[in-house]
């Protein structure tokens, strides 16, 4: 295996480590590190559960879901035989202590072969009922102390709401400092989210624009053509502004919004982002209503394929009041973005998955063109587009070809695929490569964590006493409930998800 001697010994120790997510990610994610180079000579993963398993069963397991989830396609036997000698299972209850005591001893025996110290990565891919629990045991044991070599790494949700999550990371702060701890928020991974921060400030072009003045508003969405799927127990008691709104979405309304950092360093970056959750117009909760709508799907057509209706999924509730659909409308009370809507949607089961974000400009202040100019006249929209097509469309006015001064819409399209020969690295392995660097850029702080939950308590408070009496109230296979619709000032639209492919237009007739 080819390994990258820059970096130091590395012990990862997953808590979790027969789960679907070590399965599907974590380990497909540390594979594809090593094959590029980017994993340390001395390297070990320890993977902690319950369940009685031993290293050659472990092992065919975690082959499968590298065979499945693999960047690198077809696995050759050779090189995975070479780094599955590096996992191992420890069977461990993590409420005993014993099962961290040997775990110390493994991990100082693996520093004993290796002739030096080893960092420690502590990730929780367990069930979110244990987070409070194993950073206690790491503190008793005496594996949490040391600042330089023991990281936790905390899976989202971090808390179901303000309380449980003030809790939970003050669980974290007994044992850990806050620089130890890495909070997983796995939209910060891909590549076309951290691009923002380079498309906005590495280029002089747009940023001038990128405000009040010019911008009319903006469109954050995150929507998905999958349902539940095999999570209905953990969703239902979530619900789409948990799951998705205030992390990934506010992750995303950071970034966009924020302020140009003055050094690329993590917590510079943070700051800013923190500056934009402070700067967002409380909802009040009488306005709540006025400000965020909820949604569930019914039965409905999804890409072809009939669906059933969300009460229908396994581990789902027959009368649950869950949202799988969330739009709602923020102001930030700053110099830059005073008065300019964002719009954010999230949900499952739309008619198709999209995540991107797009900045809709002002008109311009004059029409000095003849009216019959522009019949199709929109005005400049630049649409970061984060997934499943990846770039920018920036869209503008252009002449239509012929002797009339016609005006028409057309893009200019930056797309990841055919700029760059390189493939994109899963977000995991981006933030794996992270933890192992010591880099926190691209995970969640503490503060950060906690006031975007101070932003939805008035939402959350306001639905637990008033739940839907409409729901279902969309179809699988639309764009969500219509009164998604009423959120939007006179001229707003929610945007259709864009192709950077594009799609050959008629030769148009004048
Ligand atoms: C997870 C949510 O955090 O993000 C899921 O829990 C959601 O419900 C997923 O499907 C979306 O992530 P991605 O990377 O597939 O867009």
């Amino acid at each position: 295996m080819k390994t990258n001697d820059k970096l130091e010994p590395t012990v990862f120790v997953i808590f979790g480590g027969a789960g679907d997510l070590t399965w599907r990610k974590l380990v497909p994610a540390l594979f594809d590190l090593s094959q590029d180079r980017s994993m340390p000579a001395d390297f070990s993963v320890i993977t902690v559960d319950r369940i009685d398993l031993s290293d050659e069963k472990l092992r065919r397991r975690l082959h499968d879901g590298v065979k499945k989830f693999s960047r690198q396609g077809k696995v050759k036997a050779a090189e995975w035989s070479e780094f599955a000698r590096h996992i191992h299972y420890q069977q461990g209850d993590f409420k005993k202590l014993q099962t961290y005591s040997a775990l110390g001893e493994q991990c100082a025996k693996l520093e004993k072969e290796w002739g030096t110290k080893a960092h420690r990565i502590f990730y929780m891919a367990t069930p979110p009922s244990m987070f409070g629990e194993i950073p206690k045991y790491l503190g008793k044991a005496g594996l949490a102390s040391d600042r330089k070599w023991a990281r936790i790494v905390v899976e989202k949700p971090i808390g179901y709401d303000l309380e449980s999550a003030r809790a939970l990371n003050a669980i974290l702060a007994a044992n850990f400092e806050e620089c130890q701890i890495f909070r997983i928020d796995h939209y910060l991974g891909k590549e076309t989210v951290q691009n923002i921060l380079a498309f906005r400030f590495a280029n002089p072009l747009f940023e001038p624009l990128w405000n009040r003045r010019y911008v009319d508003y903006v469109t954050i969405t995150a929507v998905e053509a999958v349902g539940v799927e095999h999570r209905g127990g953990y969703y239902d008691h979530a619900g789409a502004l948990r799951d998705m709104v205030q992390n990934h979405l506010m992750q995303l309304l950071c970034l966009v919004a924020m302020e140009p950092m003055v050094s690329f360093n993590a917590d510079e970056i943070r700051n800013k982002k923190v500056d934009v959750l402070h700067a967002v117009r409380p909802i009040p909760r009488d306005a709540v209503h006025q400000c965020v709508v909820r949604g569930q799907y019914g039965p409905g057509w999804v890409e072809g394929k009939k669906v059933s209706s969300y009460r229908e999924e396994d581990g789902v509730s027959r009368d649950s009041q869950t949202e799988t659909f969330v739009a709602l409308k923020l102001f930030l009370d700053n110099w830059r973005w005073q008065d300019v809507p964002f719009y954010l949607r999230t949900g499952k089961r739309l008619t198709r998955q999209a995540s991107e974000i797009a900045i809709q400009f002002r008109g311009v202040p004059h029409q000095s063109f003849p009216p019959e100019s522009g019949r199709d006249w929109h005005p400049s929209r630049l649409v970061l587009s984060i997934q499943p097509e990846e770039g920018i469309i920036s869209s503008f006015q252009a002449k239509y070809p012929g002797p009339k001064m016609l005006l028409r819409p057309v893009d200019m399209r930056f797309n990841y695929r055919e700029s760059f020969a390189a493939p994109s690295p899963d977000a995991y392995e981006t933030l794996l490569w992270d933890v192992m660097k010591n880099d926190a850029t691209l995970f969640m702080r503490v503060d950060q964590v906690e006031a975007a939950w101070r932003l939805f308590m008035p939402v959350l408070e306001v639905w637990a006493v008033a739940p839907p009496s409409d729901f279902p109230n969309y179809a699988a296979g639309t764009w969500g409930p219509e009164d998604a619709l009423g959120l939007l000032a006179q001229g707003h639209s929610w945007p259709l998800p864009t192709e950077l492919a594009g799609k050959c237009k008629k030769k148009e007739k004048n």
